[in-house]
């Protein structure tokens, strides 16, 4: 697949992790550089080749630096493809796929096609007030008290609540989830075991949910799911099974590594803040550029024909990680590539991907963004990071931070 990692800490593998010497030829991004300011490798990269590469991961792991080379191999699905096992430590892991974003054409668009109703405009709305009621509790929560943590009592939580509410199950779930989204993201990528555990453990999970809709059906993606077909013959439960757990992958911790970002941007900015806590109508541009400049999410693809990107020769069963968040700052694309400019009146960014696996819950992640931005700074709209307390990052393909403690005023 797909979304490989995130996580809280670094994990006891993350620290026999050998250090970096150089990221061109050797790039980790469990790396500490990496994790806590991987801006100025990249553009250090960037000057010096097409392309970083490392043999830490799989057999050989490309790193794509260039705007233009990760949209173009995006728009190429023939020659690289999204059927493998995503990008791990000491060789591929045999952890299964998960449909639609580890499918490949013809296949990939029947499945897209049957989760596509859930994520239209219109449905997506209907959540708004479920999603609003939960940041105002949150916001208003941390506001009373007068500190928390912007990541561990706000952003991680709103993300499993409108997740919870599309799948129709018990939003009290939610701690499980990110245990298993941990495991499979975090810990996963490092060690097989842990990861096979909790792919097993999140289909039991939703083989018992399938199990009970069909007995009683309700008006959620896993009741639309069992009922739905696909050329004529219903999902199988393997399929159904492979889609949910993607749904809990995929939602989670990109759109929680998002509101994280923009929260911890408005703690350090004083001026963005104050400008945004005035002017809540340049929210949707403030929202872009943070999703460009804090691009959360890193996939992977498969090399299926040996071929050429920007001089760069590689080989059939190669991989590649495509850095959509590289490519938000490549100043070839981006006036400024790396300022935050909350005003960006053009911001053609790629944070959502490109191609027919663009993300299908876009418009879902901006809705739980803009909620979750506008009713924090209307609760917070003066907050710093506690002095001496320390902002932490995750590792591996999805960044974000996962804690960031303030206070209030
Ligand atoms: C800020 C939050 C999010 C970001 C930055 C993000 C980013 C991405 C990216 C870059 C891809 C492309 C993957 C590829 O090229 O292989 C993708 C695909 C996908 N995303 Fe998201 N995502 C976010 C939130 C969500 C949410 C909330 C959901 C659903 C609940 C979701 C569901 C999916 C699915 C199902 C795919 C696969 C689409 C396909 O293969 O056709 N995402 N996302």
């Amino acid at each position: 697949m797909t979304y490989t990692d995130d996580s809280t800490d670094a994990s006891a593998a993350d620290a026999a992790i050998p250090p970096v010497q150089d990221f061109a030829t050797d790039w980790d991004f469990n790396d500490p550089a990496w994790v806590n300011d991987p801006f100025p490798i990249w553009a250090d990269l960037r000057d010096r080749c097409p392309m970083g590469h490392s043999e830490r991961f799989n057999e050989g792991v490309w790193l794509p630096l260039h705007y233009d080379d990760i949209v173009g191999i995006a728009n190429d699905p023939q020659t690289f493809s999204n059927v493998h096992h995503g990008i791990r430590r000491g060789g591929t892991v045999d952890r299964g796929y998960f449909p639609p974003i580890n499918s490949d054409p013809p296949e990939h668009l029947d499945i897209r096609r049957t989760l596509l109703p859930f994520f239209a405009p219109k449905r997506i709305e209907s959540w708004r007030s479920h999603i609003a009621a939960d940041c105002e509790a949150r916001a208003a929560e941390i506001a009373e008290r007068g500190y928390g943590d912007a990541a561990v009592e706000y952003s991680q939580h709103i993300p499993v609540g409108a997740i919870a509410s599309i799948l129709g199950i018990d939003p009290a779930d939610g701690d499980q989830f990110r245990a298993w989204i941990f495991d499979i993201l975090a810990a996963g990528p490092n060690d097989g075991a842990v990861m096979a555990r909790a792919i097993t453990e999140v289909r039991d999970y939703m083989a018992t949910v399938m199990a009970a809709r069909r007995a009683e059906p309700g008006d959620d993606l896993i009741s639309h799911l069992v009922a739905a077909e696909m050329g004529g013959e219903p999902l199988p439960d393997h399929l159904i099974e492979r889609m949910l757990v993607l749904q809990l992958v995929a939602g989670i911790d990109t759109t929680w590594s998002s509101i994280g970002a923009a929260l911890w941007h408005l703690a350090c900015h004083d001026d963005d803040r104050r400008r945004l806590a005035a002017a809540p109508e340049l929210l949707p541009r403030a929202m872009e550029e943070f999703l460009r400049a804090y691009a959360p999410v890193n996939v992977a693809r498969r090399v299926t024909v040996d071929t050429e990107v920007n001089g760069v020769e590689m080989r059939a069963g190669d991989h590649v990680m495509m850095t959509f968040p590289i490519a938000c700052r490549d100043p070839q694309r981006f006036d400024r590539a790396n300022d935050v400019v909350i005003d960006r009146a053009e911001n053609r960014h790629v944070a959502f991907g490109a191609g027919i696996h663009r993300c299908l819950g876009s418009n879902l992640a901006r809705l739980e963004m803009e909620i979750a931005l506008e009713t924090w700074l209307r609760h917070i709209p003066e907050y710093s990071i506690a002095p001496g307390a320390e902002v932490t990052w995750s590792t591996g393909q999805i960044r974000g931070p996962r804690s960031v403690p303030i206070v209030v005023g």
